[in-house]
């Protein structure tokens, strides 16, 4: 029987492995990891992360073929396949730090990996990582190895959060690169195998070491790319009266551009576009390529300035002053049917409106007062610096009050913001909203779920992204 073991028990590593674990009950999988708050969630009934489908997948396989454990070492020395899947956040301190990856996780998981194997390994790059690391793996791998042949994979994640679980049964496209010699071969084969238990085999994509490494980071620049350019165009739209949604359906039905990530918003956000851009960046510099460098350092330039453009329309359609006036926050996460706020343009955008003086009211299904008071009081990159292994922050960010309905966070206030597309923000009792709030009452839709004529029949002034008013 194959032995599976996956270091990192977060976002990717989880849902990944349990889907491995029911799709293979063929394979035993072992989900390791540092944090001992987080493997213990993992055994629980309350997963640590909220994933649509992922409680049914992990209740089905644990305790059969899938176990959560802190018990790295032994795991790791058991397994044939080991997948490292742990944190690779932008560097804070020292050479690159605001751009370079921060490989000091992946680093340390890789020695251990050498330290206590006593068998050959496959050794799969899971995180997303700057191209040539596992260049760097193999040396650390190998120096250390006393005679045991570890094999280096790329197999690098393409599930976004919200949907992780059919992406991970439905993907697009699995990749994986390995070295091109008889043992590289073998290896891909190997994990190729795992895969080919439920995904055709024409997605499975096989290519050099290189290409999957640099194709992953090329895959979040281009997603990215798309977002920033059509929020570009939003702020065009609004100065000339054209509709943005309007706009993105007519580019988007040419078939060369496609119709998908063209929704303009306040921002992207999350964990990885801005990370793996600024890591893309970072390379492009180290090589030589300054232009490359520039022209993709613009995707978060144009991101930050749909966030600071955002905050500045509020705060000037609200007579130039939101000093004292409360604003209702709707939502906090980084995008719908995620409990993740890693980067979220909520951050920015609340920070900005606290910076003029606002009292925020906050209000997000899936995520508590803890982690907002935390997020907002976070400097910028801190947080995928394992902040689950740090004492909670004792000081709460003065002027917001987190509170767990729409009704309760817009009673009284002046003004609205949505910063994350909740289906229930489409279906609030907007009427009974606007009665309960300060006139003029604004709404400023920073993710165009609202019906917005409907909503200024009952009274409200809104302010949509790249749509006339
Ligand atoms: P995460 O922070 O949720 O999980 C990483 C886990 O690794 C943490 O629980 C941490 O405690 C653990 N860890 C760190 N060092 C360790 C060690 N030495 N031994 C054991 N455990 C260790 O991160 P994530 O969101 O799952 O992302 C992991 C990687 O996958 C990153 O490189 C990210 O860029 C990439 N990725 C993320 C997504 C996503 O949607 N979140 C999608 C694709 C790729
Ligand atoms: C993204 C990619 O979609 C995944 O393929 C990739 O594996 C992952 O990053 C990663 O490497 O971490 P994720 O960040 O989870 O996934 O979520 P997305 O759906 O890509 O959304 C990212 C951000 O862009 C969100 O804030 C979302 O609201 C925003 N967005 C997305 C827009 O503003 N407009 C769009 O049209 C699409």
């Amino acid at each position: 029987m194959v032995k599976i073991c996956c270091i990192g028990a977060g976002y990717v590593g989880g849902p990944t492995m349990a889907v491995i674990a029911l799709k293979c009950p063929n394979i035993q999988v072992a989900v390791v990891d540092i944090s001992t708050a987080r493997i213990n969630a993992w055994n629980s009934d309350t997963l640590p992360i909220y994933e649509p489908g992922l409680d049914e997948v992990v209740k089905k396989c644990r305790g059969k073929n899938l176990s959560f454990s802190t018990d790295v070492e032994k795991h790791v020395a058991e397994s044939d396949i080991v997948f490292v899947s742990v944190n690779t956040p932008t560097k804070t301190q020292g050479l690159g730090a605001g751009k370079a990856a921060d490989l000091t996780y992946w680093e340390s998981a890789a020695r251990m990996i050498a330290d206590v194997a006593k068998s050959n390994k496959i050794v799969v790059e899971k995180s997303t990582v700057p191209v040539k690391t596992a260049e760097a793996i193999e040396k650390i791998l190998t120096h250390n190895s006393k005679g045991i042949n570890f094999s280096i994979l790329s197999n690098p994640e393409f599930l976004a959060e919200g949907t992780a679980i059919s992406d991970l049964l439905n993907p697009d496209r699995v990749l994986i690169g390995g070295r091109e010699t008889p043992e590289g071969k073998k290896a891909i084969e190997a994990l190729r195998d795992v895969y080919a238990h439920w995904v055709p085999v024409d997605r499975i994509l096989c290519t050099n070491l290189w290409s999957a490494e640099l194709s992953k980071l090329a895959a979040n620049a281009f997603l990215a790319q798309r977002i920033s350019s059509v929020n570009a165009m939003s702020a065009l739209c609004e100065a000339t009266g054209a509709d943005v949604s309007q706009v993105a359906h007519a580019v988007g039905k040419d078939t060369r551009i496609g119709p998908k990530f063209l929704n303009a918003s306040v921002g992207f956000g999350g964990s990885c576009f801005q990370k793996d851009i600024l890591n893309l960046v970072y390379i492009c510099e180290c090589n030589g390529l300054p232009e490359v460098a520039t022209y993709w350092k613009q995707v978060i330039k144009v991101n930050d300035y749909q966030k600071t453009r955002f905050v500045n329309r509020i705060v000037s359609s609200m007579f130039n002053t939101v000093s004292g006036k409360k604003i209702a926050v709707l939502g906090f996460a980084f995008k719908k049917d995620t409990g993740d706020t890693r980067e979220t343009p909520a951050i920015d955008v609340c920070k900005g409106l606290i910076g003029d003086k606002a009292k925020l009211s906050i209000y997000d299904p899936q995520v508590n007062q803890d982690q907002i008071q935390r997020d907002l009081s976070m400097k910028k990159f801190d947080w995928d610096h394992p902040v689950h292994l740090q004492p909670m922050s004792p000081t709460s960010v003065k002027d917001v009050s987190v509170v767990w309905d729409a009704y309760t966070a817009t009673k009284d206030a002046h003004g609205i913001c949505i910063l994350t597309e909740w289906d229930e923000f489409k279906n609030l009792d907007y009427q009974k909203i606007f009665n309960d709030m300060q006139k003029p009452a604004f709404v400023f839709d920073g993710r165009n779920v609202v019906d917005a004529e409907k909503l200024r029949k009952i009274g409200f002034i809104v302010y949509s992204i790249g749509k006339p008013l």
